[in-house]
C-alpha cells in the first residue's frame, strides 16, 4: 500500500509527461507527427487541400508508396522530402500506424451533376467495355474499400487525389518497379481512361462511403467454405 502510494505521483508525473509530449496520439511512433498536419489528425487527410487519407490503408502500401517517393519512381515534390530521411524501421512503425486507424466515416452522397454521377458509378461497378476499361470494384473489391495489401481502398479520397494519380501514370510520375505487377495493373487501366471518365469516376469515389457493403459478393463467398 505504502509502495504504490509513493509511486502514484511518479506515474502520474509520467503520464503527464506522456500526454504533453504527443497531445493526441501517445502511443504513435514520434515521426507520425510531422504528417499529421497534412494528412489529418486521425489520418483522415484533408479534402480540401487534395492531401489523401492514410487510415485504414495497408501497412504494406504505405510502405512500397514511401519507398517509391525515396526512389524516384513517384514524383512528387511535397512527398518526396517527407519521405527522404525517414529509415526503413521508422517507414514500418508508421505504415503499422496509420494501418491501424479506421478508415473515416462518411455516408454515401450523390453527386449534383447527374450526369457525372452516372458516369462515374458505371465506371467504378462495371467499367468501359468499349474502352477496354475494366469495372475499378474488380480490383479495388466491392464499394472500392480495397483488397489488402496491394489494393488500396480508392472511396474516401480527395476527387482531385484520385485524379491527379490517375493522370501520373498516364504521364509516368507514378510507376512501380518493373516486377511489380501491381503497378503495371493501373497503369493499363489509366493509359485506356479519358479526362471526362477520369474526373467522373474521381468524383464518384469520393463521395462513396468507406465501409464495405453489408452484402458485398466478396464477402458473401468469403464466408462459405
Ligand atoms: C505538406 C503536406 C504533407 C505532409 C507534411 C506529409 N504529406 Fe504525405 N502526402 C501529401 C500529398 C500532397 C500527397 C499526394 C502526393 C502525390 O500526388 O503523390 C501525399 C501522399 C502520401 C502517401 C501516399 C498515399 C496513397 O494513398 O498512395 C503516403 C503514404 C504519405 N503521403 C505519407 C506521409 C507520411 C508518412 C508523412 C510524414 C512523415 C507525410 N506523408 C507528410 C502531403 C503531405
Ligand atoms: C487490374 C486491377 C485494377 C483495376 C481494374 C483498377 N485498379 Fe486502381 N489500382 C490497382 C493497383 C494494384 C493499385 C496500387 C498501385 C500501387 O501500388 O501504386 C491501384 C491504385 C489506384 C489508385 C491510387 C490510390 C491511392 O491511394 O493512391 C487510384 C486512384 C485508382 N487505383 C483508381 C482506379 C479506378 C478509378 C479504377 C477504375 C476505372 C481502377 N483503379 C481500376 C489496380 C487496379
Amino acid at each position: 500500500m505504502g509502495l504504490s502510494r509513493n509511486l502514484a505521483p511518479a506515474l502520474s508525473a509520467f503520464l503527464a509527461l506522456l500526454a504533453s509530449s504527443h497531445p493526441a496520439l501517445s502511443a504513435s511512433p514520434p515521426e507520425v507527427a510531422s504528417c499529421l498536419a497534412c494528412h489529418g489528425a486521425q489520418g483522415e487527410g484533408m479534402a480540401a487541400a487534395g492531401y489523401p487519407r492514410l487510415a485504414g490503408l495497408s501497412a504494406e502500401y504505405i510502405t512500397g508508396q514511401l519507398n517509391a517517393y525515396i526512389d524516384g519512381r513517384r514524383v512528387n515534390a511535397v512527398m518526396r522530402p517527407m519521405a527522404m530521411p525517414l529509415t526503413a524501421t521508422q517507414i514500418q512503425g508508421i505504415a503499422t500506424f496509420f494501418s491501424s486507424l479506421p478508415a473515416p466515416a462518411q455516408p454515401s452522397t450523390p453527386l449534383t451533376d447527374a450526369t457525372q454521377n452516372a458516369l462515374g458509378q458505371q465506371l467504378a461497378e462495371h467499367g468501359d467495355w468499349n474502352a477496354g476499361i475494366p469495372a475499378c470494384f474488380n480490383c479495388h473489391a466491392p464499394g472500392g474499400v480495397g483488397l489488402p495489401p496491394a489494393f488500396p481502398p480508392i472511396v474516401g479520397q480527395p476527387a482531385t487525389y484520385s485524379e491527379s494519380q490517375i493522370q501520373a501514370w498516364k504521364n509516368g510520375t507514378r510507376q512501380g518497379a518493373p516486377q511489380n505487377l501491381a503497378n503495371a495493373l493501373m497503369h493499363s487501366v489509366a493509359l485506356r481512361m479519358n479526362d471526362t471518365q477520369t474526373k467522373a469516376v474521381s468524383a464518384w469515389l469520393a463521395a462513396q462511403p468507406t465501409s464495405a457493403p453489408q452484402t458485398s459478393p466478396t464477402a458473401a463467398a468469403k464466408t462459405k467454405p
